[in-house]
């Protein structure tokens, strides 16, 4: 009785704890637009919104990049919610370029081609994006199905898109603060861990956004 109770606990956490990580994980970008159309995010709104969404795009791929290093180091497992954290990364990296064309650069096509060919940190950013794409379009369970084990390797290019978006990070500020030197440590510290010699690393394993390790 007390264990069939308990299953049903179970069932019900894992039904509802998917659903419950995109509420939890779209929190903040509902909370900067909030504080941007009530006009609480200061002299220069839209920078702030701006960069607040592509913070979170990169803190989001680091957190599912840390996944399995967790399980391995700590044995706490949020394996399952590796394809969540991804697609939120990747919402975060959209609502973020979509903000710098639409209102940064009012879809000027001539000015953001100006912007991505005259300004490296642009470029790099670019670069992390469209290497989201085909990750973020083959997150899901009929790509993994279909493209087998080319679905792992094609996941792996997780790494490029975070240390990308750690570089466009870094290449922004004018002079180097703590803060996108944490980023691009921590990128580099799960790359390095990525890196260990095969049987130094976990048994059982599975790919990036959808599934990285
Ligand atoms: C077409 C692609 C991209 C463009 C055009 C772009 C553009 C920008 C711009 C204009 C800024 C603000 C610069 C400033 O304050 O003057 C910025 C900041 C930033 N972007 Fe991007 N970005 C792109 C892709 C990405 C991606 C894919 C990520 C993350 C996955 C990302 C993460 C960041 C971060 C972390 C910042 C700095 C936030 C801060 O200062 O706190 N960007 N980006």
């Amino acid at each position: 009785m007390a264990n069939s109770a308990h299953s049903a606990v179970a069932a019900g956490v894992q039904r509802f704890s998917y659903p419950a990580v995109y509420v939890l994980g779209f929190i903040p970008a509902v909370w900067t637009f909030h504080l941007a159309v009530t006009d609480q995010l200061g002299a220069d709104p839209l920078k702030v919104l701006e960069r607040s969404l592509g913070l979170w795009a990169l803190r989001f791929l680091i957190v599912g990049l840390a996944i399995t290093p967790l399980r391995r180091f700590a044995n706490v497992n949020f394996i399952r919610y590796r394809r969540p954290i991804g697609l939120l990364a990747f919402a975060y990296a959209v609502l973020h370029v979509t903000v710098y064309m639409w209102l940064d650069q009012g879809l000027d096509a001539g000015a953001i081609w100006k912007d991505i060919v005259k300004r490296p940190y642009i470029t790099v950013g670019l670069l992390s994006f469209l290497v989201l794409l085909p990750l973020a379009a083959t997150s899901n369970s009929f790509s993994i199905r279909r493209l087998g084990p080319a679905w792992q390797r094609l996941h792996r290019w997780v790494y490029l898109a975070a240390a990308a978006a750690a570089l466009h990070f870094a290449m922004l500020v004018k002079s180097l603060t703590a803060e996108p030197l944490i980023y691009a440590g921590l990128v580099c510290g799960l790359l390095a861990i990525r890196l260990l010699p095969k049987q130094a690393r976990p048994v059982r394993q599975r790919p990036v956004l959808a599934a990285t390790d």
